[in-house]
């Protein structure tokens, strides 16, 4: 992200633990065949990713917005055996390699891939979860957050990509920096969670429901 400086955000990459050679191989694939590659989150949000679902002792995540299934690999590495990820797109590019990586990976089988829409894929995921991941079409991010919260058990959070959006939250023009920084304005005036924006790459949303 080109608003934090590049020594110190490859200082703090190189401080993060490596997110293993599959997960590499398919960063790269992902950049030699797929549009938008910067969309995948990468090894210092997904390693942070997965530290969350550690620490929350989660067993059942919901992700919007797989792309090629780095984040939703990197969160399954930090559920047990009987956990369980659910993770929706609409890309069929991005669905078929992320099956691909989901299934030479070991903890694959931990991951229900859900194609379509995220709204209708979102009504069939029952609560409670644990957690979720909120990173897909930036316009729809209130709609998600709504559908979502209900389904989040107490002390669960949710967590939202790209908050800050390259920066241009500060000086919003387009549809989808309004509809960010209307998001953040609403999920921090809600009193039904209690929210910490992190300065991690493009901005992390952290929602913990009360
Ligand atoms: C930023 S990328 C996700 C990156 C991914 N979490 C990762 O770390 O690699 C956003 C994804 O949301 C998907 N998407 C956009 N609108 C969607 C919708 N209405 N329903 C489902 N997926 C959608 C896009 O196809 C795209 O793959």
């Amino acid at each position: 992200m080109d608003f934090i400086d590049d020594r110190i955000e490859r200082y703090a990459f190189n401080h993060t633990q490596d997110e293993g050679p599959l997960l590499t191989q398919l960063k790269q694939e992902t950049h030699e065949k797929l549009e938008l590659p910067q969309m995948l989150t990468g090894r210092l949000e997904g390693r942070f990713l997965k530290l969350l679902v550690q620490l929350l002792g989660a067993k059942r995540v919901l992700e919007i917005g797989t792309f090629s299934g780095y984040s939703a690999l990197s969160m399954a590495e930090g559920l047990p055996e009987d956990g369980r990820l659910f993770t929706c797109d609409v890309d069929p590019a991005a669905i078929e390699m992320s099956k691909k990586y989901f299934h030479r990976s070991e903890h694959g089988s931990k991951i229900t891939l859900l194609e379509g829409d995220a709204m209708k894929s979102v009504e069939k995921v029952d609560g409670p979860l644990d957690m979720v991941f909120i990173d897909a079409d930036k316009v729809n991010y209130l709609n998600y957050y709504e559908a979502v919260l209900p389904k989040v058990r107490s002390g669960g959070l949710i967590v939202v990509d790209n908050v800050l959006w390259s920066g241009r939250v500060l000086n919003p023009k387009d549809e989808s920096d309004h509809a960010i920084d209307d998001f953040n304005r609403s999920v921090h005036a809600d009193d039904r969670v209690e929210g910490v924006l992190l300065t991690v790459r493009d901005g992390v949303y952290c929602l913990r429901k009360k």
